[in-house]
């Protein structure tokens, strides 16, 4: 690979500092360099086809939108999807967006005779307790006046931007301490103590509108088609036809216990896409490929490793079930009893699947590319990017390259309750022939 400074490429770094790319911190997103680099690095030119499978954030698409490059994504986690939808747009009406926020700014305004118990009362009947426990009520009064003025909005495309725009400014007003990705409601983030809801929004939305100003102005002249979906990647066949990418450039979940669907909690809980745990678990949870334990339920006769992922998989598969196995009976001994076991089988099923799926989508000669890491629940090292390149081969692609961006988990080493296995990220390049 090239001498370029990779270390970064699997982190969302780069794109908190770009145009367009950072309305939405996605902390499991990549970096638009590394996708940039491999369209280079592929030979892709104007009018070629990209395809991302877990497209997140829109990361892959947003980049090939900027080089002329047509684009397919497939993003399974409701709440994430439109965002992307939002961030491809760039032909939003501003005259209609300003009157839409003019507009909001008299409906806010009409409310300020409204006492604070009042405002306090509305609030409480409006949210569950962690959007409560997140928002100064005040604040929290006026980003639900915004909210359910967007609701009514007629035009799609307005609505669909300012609802954007909304979600991506919840956690700069929170008073608490939303780190990424988690959340602290009882950690209070000074900072936010003078922000008010509605000033926040428009500069936000002010900066959004400067960002698509901004790439219309550079790329507005380059032409390309991008067609991204709600679904799930494991199986594209009525919706991708065969054959129709130019090259694959992807980041799945990694397999270490990050639950995408919990990420967006806050964010889904206050535009009422959900209302409690289970709304999270049956509307994101069940969608997504296994990635995390809390995805699992131990009654479940699905968690076996598929047939067909044993007969083209048999040395994999030795090495997974004895993994698994290790796995099983190491829960018993720790606190959580996490299922790890499970989560092994799950994803090495998925990921199977979804080879199997992206090798169809490829023209020939052509190539695949996932970032992704390696990880050791309870200390069992399972070494993904050689197990997935492998796999990859079993099901038809040609050859492989593992290239390391850089080598992870120091930070617990003096932990003795963490194992010390040195994990690593890498690039996982699958080639394909004929
Ligand atoms: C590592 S993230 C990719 C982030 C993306 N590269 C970006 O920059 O935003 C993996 C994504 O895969 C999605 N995902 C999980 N299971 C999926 C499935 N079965 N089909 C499609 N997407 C899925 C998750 O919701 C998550 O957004």
């Amino acid at each position: 690979m090239d001498n370029i400074d990779m270390q970064e490429w699997g982190t969302f770094k780069d794109c908190l500092k770009a145009p367009i790319y950072r309305w939405f911190t996605y902390p499991a997103g990549f970096s638009f360099k590394a996708a940039m680099h491999s369209f280079d690095q592929e030979k892709l030119v104007k009018g070629s086809t990209v395809y991302d499978p877990f497209m997140g954030s829109g990361t892959t698409n947003l980049a090939a939108k900027t080089m002329g490059i047509n684009s397919y994504g497939v993003e399974a986690h409701p709440f994430v999807f439109p965002i992307t939808k939002c961030k491809l747009n760039w032909n939003i009406n501003i005259d209609k967006v300003y009157t839409e926020l003019h507009n909001i700014k008299i409906k806010v305004r009409q409310t300020i005779n409204i006492s604070d118990e009042k405002k306090k009362a509305i609030v409480e009947q409006s949210f569950p307790e962690l959007v409560l426990k997140c928002f100064l009520p005040n604040t929290l009064f006026e980003l639900l006046i915004i909210r359910d003025y967007i609701r009514d909005i007629v035009d799609e495309d307005v609505k669909l931007f300012l609802n954007t725009g909304l979600i991506c400014c919840l956690r700069e007003v929170s008073i608490a301490a939303t780190g990424w990705p988690y959340i602290a409601p009882n950690k209070i983030k000074i900072t936010s103590l003078s922000k008010d809801g509605l000033g926040s929004y428009i500069n936000f939305i002010t900066k959004m509108l400067d960002d698509v100003h901004y790439f219309n102005f550079l790329y507005g002249d380059l032409t390309s088609e991008h067609h991204i979906f709600l679904g799930d990647s494991r199986d594209t066949t009525n919706i991708i036809p065969a054959e129709t990418a130019d090259h694959i450039f992807t980041s799945p979940p990694y397999l270490n216990n990050f639950d995408y669907a919990d990420r967006t909690r806050l964010e889904m809980y206050f535009i009422g896409d959900a209302n409690c745990w289970a709304d999270i678990c049956n509307n994101v949870r069940t969608k997504l490929i296994t990635s995390a334990t809390t995805q699992i339920n131990r009654k479940d006769e699905k968690w076996q490793f598929s047939k067909d992922f044993i007969t083209d998989n048999p040395e994999e598969y030795i090495f997974l079930k004895d993994a698994v196995e290790n796995l099983g009976e190491l829960r018993l001994t720790k606190g959580g009893k996490k299922s790890y076991d499970f989560l092994v089988l799950g994803y090495f099923n998925d990921l199977y699947k979804i080879l199997k799926d992206n090798y169809r989508i490829l023209k020939p000669n052509t190539t695949a590319k996932y970032i992704l890491g390696d990880s050791a629940p309870y200390g069992v090292h399972i070494p993904t990017d050689e197990l997935i390149a492998k796999i990859g081969c079993n099901i038809g692609f040609d050859s492989y390259r593992i290239d390391v961006l850089r080598t992870r988990g120091d930070k617990w080493k003096e932990n003795p309750q963490r194992h010390n296995v040195k994990l690593r990220e890498s690039i996982v390049t699958l080639f394909k022939k004929n």
